[in-house]
């Protein structure tokens, strides 16, 4: 399967990519690198995989300001694509320091370090966390922002923060806000690989190779058409894609760009597990159990302007061939990278 080519991507330095051995940073990595895009990957390996990165990398932290400094002197970086941060949404209730800390205040010594070294074009992860319970749905791009935890309150002061910086400093940025990101590219030997995993789609896949007997559906009385939530799930190949069209934009000369990044289309957890069954051939049991704290019932996209402003339509993420991506790499890594 082929990336969608978007207009030339031709930048005359390269791309810094913190966040680049983490799930979704490591495949936008090898999308640039297919594109032939010069690329330095920068993560602290808190949560990354060294394994998933072949490109120049720099371990560094976020918080070492003299280590950034040093890295944007070395590599004279024209553009970043920032996806470090702390993306768990219970997690941020209980430790909301790590939050503030690792999305918010590390995203300011980017920044600034951005400004020192004239480097002005940044992409970033933003979330569909940052809308919180939705008014209406599917959710357009320009749905009120009231995000009902820690993890989306710091989501959206990076958003917040890099507006105030395009317009007082000239910086130019793009906040792509995801919904479900999803699947891999396993024929890439990229693959999803968290611990702990929250995520339901390789929770679900775990069932089906045999690392847990049942999968605990969070719910099943929603206001849905079968009571469990909702969701929209992107391929994570299409995220890729996505950012580099957004980055193309930003070079070309547009100033900013906030969009969401879905496919319009929801599943509910229980047509994600009928399909998983399908896809796997496995029996996979699931228990009903009471509603997750913080879950909103339906999170689905509206994605009229991501096609609008980055003509991106999502190409690989069918629900069905998201899983056999997943289910591909979870049967040749059955104990992620580390079992390599
Ligand atoms: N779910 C279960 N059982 C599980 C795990 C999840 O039923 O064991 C359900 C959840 O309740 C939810 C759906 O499966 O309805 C998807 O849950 P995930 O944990 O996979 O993903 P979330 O929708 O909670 O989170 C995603 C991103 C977050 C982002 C959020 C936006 O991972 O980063 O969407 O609200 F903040």
């Amino acid at each position: 399967m082929s990336t969608q080519q978007p207009a030339n991507l031709s930048p005359r330095g390269p791309v810094l990519v913190p966040g680049g051995a983490g799930y979704i940073g490591a495949h936008f990595v090898r999308v640039l690198e297919r594109l032939k895009v010069p690329v330095v990957v920068l993560d602290n390996l808190s949560t990354g995989h060294r394994e998933s990165v072949k490109a120049t990398f720099e371990q560094v932290d976020l918080g070492d300001r003299a280590a950034l400094a040093g890295v944007f002197q070395r590599h004279k970086p024209v553009a970043v694509v920032h996806f470090a941060a702390k993306c768990y949404v219970g997690e941020s209730v209980t430790e909301p320091a790590k939050y503030y800390r690792e999305n918010v205040i590390h995203t300011w010594n980017l920044l600034e370090e951005m400004r020192a070294h004239a480097c002005r074009d940044i992409v970033f992860s933003s979330t569909a966390a940052t809308y919180g319970e939705p008014r209406t749905v599917p959710i357009p791009s320009d749905h009120p922002q009231n995000p009902i935890n820690p993890y989306g309150r710091t989501k959206l002061h990076m958003e917040h923060m890099m507006q105030d910086y395009g317009h007082a400093y000239g910086m130019r940025t793009a906040a792509l806000r995801y919904f479900n990101a999803a699947g891999c590219m396993p024929e890439e030997g990229l693959g999803e690989d968290h611990e702990p995993e929250t995520h339901i789609i390789p929770l679900v896949l775990g069932v089906a190779l045999g690392r847990r007997k049942s999968i605990a559906i969070f719910g099943g009385d929603w206001p849905t058409r079968d009571g469990t939530c909702v969701r929209d799930y992107i391929h994570v190949e299409d995220l890729a894609d996505a950012h580099v069209r957004a980055l193309t934009k930003l070079q070309g000369g547009t100033s900013a760009i906030a969009c969401n990044l879905g496919t319009g289309n929801g599943y509910t957890v229980k047509e994600l597990v009928e399909l998983a069954r399908k896809v796997t051939g496995h029996a996979i049991p699931v228990e009903v159990v009471a509603r997750r704290a913080g879950d909103p019932a339906q999170l689905v996209a509206d994605g009229a302007k991501a096609k609008e402003l980055l003509g991106w339509t999502p190409k690989r993420s069918g629900l069905e061939q998201i899983l056999k991506d997943a289910w591909s790499f979870m049967q040749k890594h059955p104990r992620g990278y580390a079992g390599d």
